[in-house]
């Protein structure tokens, strides 16, 4: 496949510094070399930068203008993506999801095809901006891109995903105010405590079959903080009682088996918070896996 990836160093969607090191931090993992060891066709286009526009600090947001102009170039940057191949979105936190499942779900929109979201993070991102209690942008994208309001100031969504079309796994932190929103719809959310009575397959397969039967797009989602701390501890936002590096290889290879990824972001890692590059590793790692790495072959999809 020909895989694109983009640079989106998104900074501002929380108080602490350091995720705008990540697209540097996954070239140096080696990215791009582990994904053309499996064959495809790798294109690193460089980092985004934020579109200057003239909006004012808000009240109780944290760095709102900024984090609008972040979500304007990275979807401008994922709808021509699309048009080109797989992107894959090297962030930066998770506010640059804004930005990318905007982008792609305009673009599965005008290709006449349903999007679909498959979100892997110990917490929802499910607020708005008048529901967010800490200000922190990083924590409304999933809300966003489904089309609640209060989201004044944002690029209007043209193309929200329909609640059916969206999946969580791994949650273990979600605010009342969150739950209270996703309360009464359809979307998919799977705590880890589903992940230990069922396992991840069992909670993930039936997700994958809907989209294939829908022809749909699917864009994942990968915050470092699904995993656990112990494996991956290198992000603001710990949570302990995480996925383990096996569970999360497991998705990864899932989603290969059923070729239905047609996006992906990395996200949250922060380089300053890592242990000698080994959450860095262990997200090329997974990426590897999403886009085919495995250690026999297995020539029959099981999935589908
Ligand atoms: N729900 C909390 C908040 O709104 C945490 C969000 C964490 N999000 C993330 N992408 N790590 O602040
Ligand atoms: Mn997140
Ligand atoms: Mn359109
Ligand atoms: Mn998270």
């Amino acid at each position: 496949r020909k895989i694109l990836l983009i640079g989106a160093p998104v900074d501002s969607g929380k108080r602490r510094r350091g995720c705008l090191m990540g697209p540097d931090a996954y070239r140096t993992a080696r990215l791009p070399g582990a994904l053309a060891d499996l064959g495809h066709e790798v294109r690193d286009l460089g980092n985004l930068s934020p579109v200057s526009n003239d909006l004012s600090d808000r009240a109780g947001l944290h760095e709102l203008p900024e984090t609008v102009g972040w979500t304007q170039a990275i979807s401008d940057a994922a709808r021509d993506a699309m048009a080109a191949g797989l992107p894959i979105f090297m962030g930066g936190d998770h506010a640059l999801s804004l930005g990318s499942v905007h982008g792609v779900a305009a673009h599965a929109a005008n290709a006449g095809r349903p999007q679909f979201v498959l979100w892997l993070d110990a917490h929802s991102d499910f607020h708005s901006l008048t529901t967010t209690t800490s200000g922190n942008l990083h924590g409304t994208p999933l809300g966003y891109v489904t089309g609640r309001e209060g989201f004044d100031g944002f690029p209007p969504v043209g193309h929200p995903v329909p609640m059916e079309n969206v999946c969580l796994l791994g949650l273990r932190s979600v605010d009342p105010e969150e739950r209270a929103a996703m309360d009464g719809t359809a979307i998919r959310r799977h705590d880890m405590r589903d992940v230990d009575e069922h396992g991840i397959k069992a909670l993930l397969q039936p997700f994958l079959e809907k989209v294939a039967q829908a022809n749909g797009m699917l864009h994942v989602s990968l915050d470092v903080d699904f995993l656990d701390p112990a494996v991956a501890p290198a992000v603001g936002t710990t949570v302990p009682g995480g996925a383990t590096v096996r569970e999360a290889h497991l998705v990864m290879e899932l989603l290969h088996d059923s070729a239905l990824m047609t996006s992906l972001d990395l996200v949250e890692l922060n380089p300053m918070l890592d242990e000698r590059g080994r959450t860095a590793q262990l997200m090329v790692d997974l990426a590897a896996s999403a886009l085919g790495r495995q250690v026999f072959d297995r020539p029959t999809p099981r999935i589908l």
